[in-house]
């Protein structure tokens, strides 16, 4: 198939590389000059596991260009994809302008038949507008069609999310689109499920808010278990098991971060407002994951106690593991707290320190994990890369001036950290 993808962030460069891997030959759009230059030379702009090769294999085969002209993304497909940010306002709610634009921009310039397919996420009803927004500024009385199509990627995982999904959501106004979309999608073998388009953009908020409403309910049992002696691991073990709840998503942790999960909570308690629900269970997800940040961070006030001029090591920046994004990072607020009490920080990421080094300064940047702990009087570990669980605990201990450790992401065994002399304090056990 033919295909042109607007927007080439996060989600429109993934969708575009792994369309192009199963043989779509696909045009990405960008109105970034300087990243459109970026990735015709084969550089990538983001890291995220996997993708370069994908991109230089199939820009050397031609399956998958750059552009900053919409007219020649439209021109030359005959499916639209929108992957512009929707980012939040002020006051929660999302903005649209980017994705309004582009259905101008997409209108003034089609001349035959295209389905438009919306991948960003978007508030219920986004596709009505879309529709009409193209009928009032399309020159000719050309026909298309507007198809919901929402992403379930995770970052530092997202090429393997897209080439194996769980499902497909295609949410559509009418049958004529759905043939072609189970095309597109012919080749990754997954389940289609087709519905209205409302239902599509619900699914979308509806997922994302479920997850982030795991989380914090593990979290909140992490409370109870810190409260009475029990492990929130074996907790998270014990429930799991139950198919009906199944075990991912109940790590306990310092609390969700990234540029989804605030942002579509947001979201989706300002869109279930205006459709006149007070969405208070998803208030209380929110309440519970600020709770955490604050917990965690009174842990190291009431071992430490005055943190002015203590040094303390940081492991991990990254809002999450695989993945340089820094955005709405549990580790970067952590690390603006620690500074703002006035510690000294020494900080380590595998991946996220370029990134980092806008929002954090006046800390050390370490170029290794296992000498961030020189000279500390703590050592906080504030994301969850599996690197971090070979740290060389031993040396660790050795170079610090008290061995105490605040683990954020529950990643060392509580029995070995006692016997190694730590004075080790973690989630929830
Ligand atoms: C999420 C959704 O998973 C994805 O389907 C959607 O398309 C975009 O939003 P992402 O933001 O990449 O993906 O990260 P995810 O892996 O979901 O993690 C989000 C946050 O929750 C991270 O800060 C992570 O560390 C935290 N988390 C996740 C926990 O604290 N505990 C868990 O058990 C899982």
């Amino acid at each position: 198939m033919k295909v042109s993808i607007i927007g080439t962030g996060y989600v429109g460069l993934v969708t575009g590389t792994c369309f192009a891997e199963v043989g779509h030959k696909v045009i990405c759009v960008d109105c970034d000059d300087e990243k459109v230059k970026l990735l015709q030379q084969g550089g990538v702009p983001i890291y995220e596991p996997g993708l370069e090769e994908l991109i230089q294999k199939n820009v050397a085969s031609g399956g998958l260009t750059f552009t900053t002209s919409t007219r020649e993304g439209v021109e030359k497909s005959d499916i639209i994809f929108i992957a512009v940010p929707t980012p939040p306002l002020p006051d929660g709610s999302v903005d649209l302008s980017f994705m309004e634009g582009v259905a101008r921009d997409i209108a003034s310039v089609m001349t035959s038949y295209k389905i438009v397919v919306d991948k960003s996420t978007v508030p219920v009803k986004t596709g009505d507008k879309v529709v009409e927004t193209i009928r009032r500024y399309c020159k000719s009385q050309v026909e298309f069609d507007v198809v919901s199509n929402p992403e379930f990627l995770r970052e530092g995982f997202a090429v393997g999310d897209f080439l194996k999904p769980d499902r497909v959501v295609v949410g559509v106004r009418s049958q004529r689109p759905v043939t072609a979309m189970r095309e597109m999608y012919a080749p990754f073998n997954c389940p289609i499920i087709v519905t209205d388009i409302n239902s599509a953009e619900l699914i979308k908020h509806a997922a994302n808010s479920f997850l982030a409403l795991k989380i914090s309910y593990i979290n909140a049992i992490s409370v109870l278990c810190e409260a009475s002696g029990a492990n929130v691991q074996e907790v998270a073990n014990g429930i799991g098991m139950d198919h009906r709840i199944g075990r991912a998503f109940l790590d306990s942790s310092l609390g969700f971060g990234g540029s989804c999960f605030p942002k579509d909570l947001s979201a989706f308690i300002k869109i279930s407002e205006k459709l006149g629900y007070d969405f208070a269970l998803l208030k209380e997800v929110q309440c519970i994951n600020a709770r955490q940040m604050d917990r965690f961070f009174k842990k190291i006030v009431d071992t430490l106690w005055v943190l002015k001029d203590k040094k303390i090591g940081v492991l991990g920046l990254a809002f999450k593991q695989n993945t340089d994004d820094v955005r709405m990072s549990p580790a970067i607020e952590l690390c603006q707290r620690l500074q703002k009490e006035g510690a000294i920080l020494r900080v380590y990421d595998p991946k996220a320190m370029e990134k980092a080094k806008s929002l954090l300064q006046n800390v050390t940047y370490v170029a290794d994990m296992n000498s961030v702990a020189e000279g500390c009087d703590a050592l906080v570990v504030a994301t969850e890369w599996p690197e971090f669980k070979k740290l060389d605990l031993e040396r660790v201990r050795k170079v610090m001036t008290h061995p105490i450790m605040f683990d954020g992401r529950n990643l060392f065994d509580l029995e070995e950290m006692e016997r190694l002399g730590f004075i080790y304090k973690s989630i929830g056990r």
